[in-house]
């Protein structure tokens, strides 16, 4: 088996693996991104045990291509049951509330995905250790592949995967501890899935000059597909149509979105997609697709790159 080789250190090589600086592989899976006073705070899968639970691995960077490992920032624990091992833990993405208390949500699962719930853990700094909550369905709904994002105003809002109605975006109370109402729920294309479930799942979403953008991917597993976008001028929507991210037919360059970062610079603002090329049968080693986004006017386009850096500063991407 050949596996992707790891990209040196500063540079992002789509494809390629991300090491941390021991040289071990970066956990990047699944991942969740967030920049606190101009570093950006990155929790992963750990998929060291393959599809269960590993911990929520925890790394820092000041340009999203030089990763430092901060260890488990919520780890395996055989006396809580949503995270003893065998179970499933997957997305963990993070907010830090109004208060300043960073709340950490994740897919919690049974080992056959029949659970559907969402987990909050709570810590007082980016990298933990985060205290584990609680899991709940949302509002009764399932809810599996989660995204979370918050608006300017400090409103937060979890995006949850749900099969039988369709992608929701909640309304989190104000310490992002709870599930308020359903703002706004997507649908697939029509056509896409005439009698099946409804996508999209692994959401992710940002604000650029005004606009709401929310992307995500179909429900095929590990398997990629051409993951779509939508946009709004509220997250209560009504949202757009979705429309292809990258050129139809590429799985989104083989690849699954997880999160988009915007990049606040002096000079520009720049839009990261971080998605994963999984291997289902080396989950550890699946390989990140990290690329820019451009962004404007209402449209969202993976550009592709063999190489790229971030000026973490000016906020350009060269
Ligand atoms: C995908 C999902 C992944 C993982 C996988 C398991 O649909 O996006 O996070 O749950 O299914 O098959």
């Amino acid at each position: 088996m050949t596996l992707p080789s790891h990209a040196p250190r500063g540079v992002v090589e789509p494809g390629r693996l991300f090491v941390d600086q021991h040289g071990a592989v970066a956990q990047l899976h699944g991942v969740g991104i967030q920049r606190y006073d101009g570093v950006f705070w990155a929790w992963g899968e750990d998929k060291t045990h393959g599809g269960t639970f590993g911990g929520v691995a925890c790394y820092s960077s000041p340009d999203l291509a030089t990763w430092t490992s901060h260890g488990h920032a919520l780890a395996v624990d055989e006396t809580v049951p949503d995270l003893a091992p065998g179970r499933v833990v997957e997305r963990p993405k993070v907010l830090r509330n109004p208060a300043g208390t960073y709340v950490m949500l994740l897919h919690v699962e049974s080992a056959d995905y029949s659970l559907a719930r969402v987990g909050w853990a709570v810590a007082d700094r980016p990298q933990g250790p985060y205290t584990y909550v609680r899991s709940e369905r949302p509002l009764g709904n399932l809810s599996r592949d989660i995204g979370v994002f918050d608006d300017d105003d400090g409103t937060g809002y979890l995006l949850s995967e749900d099969r039988d109605h369709g992608l929701h975006v909640y309304r989190l109370s104000p310490d992002y501890l709870a599930v308020e109402e359903i703002v706004s729920t997507t649908l697939t294309r029509p056509g896409d899935h005439p009698v099946g479930p409804h996508g999209y799942e692994s959401p992710t979403m940002i604000k650029a000059d005004g606009l709401y953008y929310l992307f995500g991917s179909d429900l095929t597993g590990w398997s990629t597909n051409d993951n779509q976008y939508a946009t709004a001028t509220s997250p209560s929507g009504p949202w757009s149509q979705w429309r292809d991210v990258a050129p139809p037919g590429s799985a989104t360059y083989d690849s699954q979105v997880s999160v988009v970062v915007p990049v606040r610079g002096s000079e520009t603002t720049s839009y990261v997609y971080a998605g994963d090329r999984w291997d289902s049968r080396d989950l550890y080693h699946s390989a990140p697709v990290w690329l820019p986004v451009q962004v404007q006017d209402g449209r969202a386009e993976l550009v592709w790159r063999d190489r790229w850096t971030l000026d973490p500063v000016t906020g350009e991407i060269a």
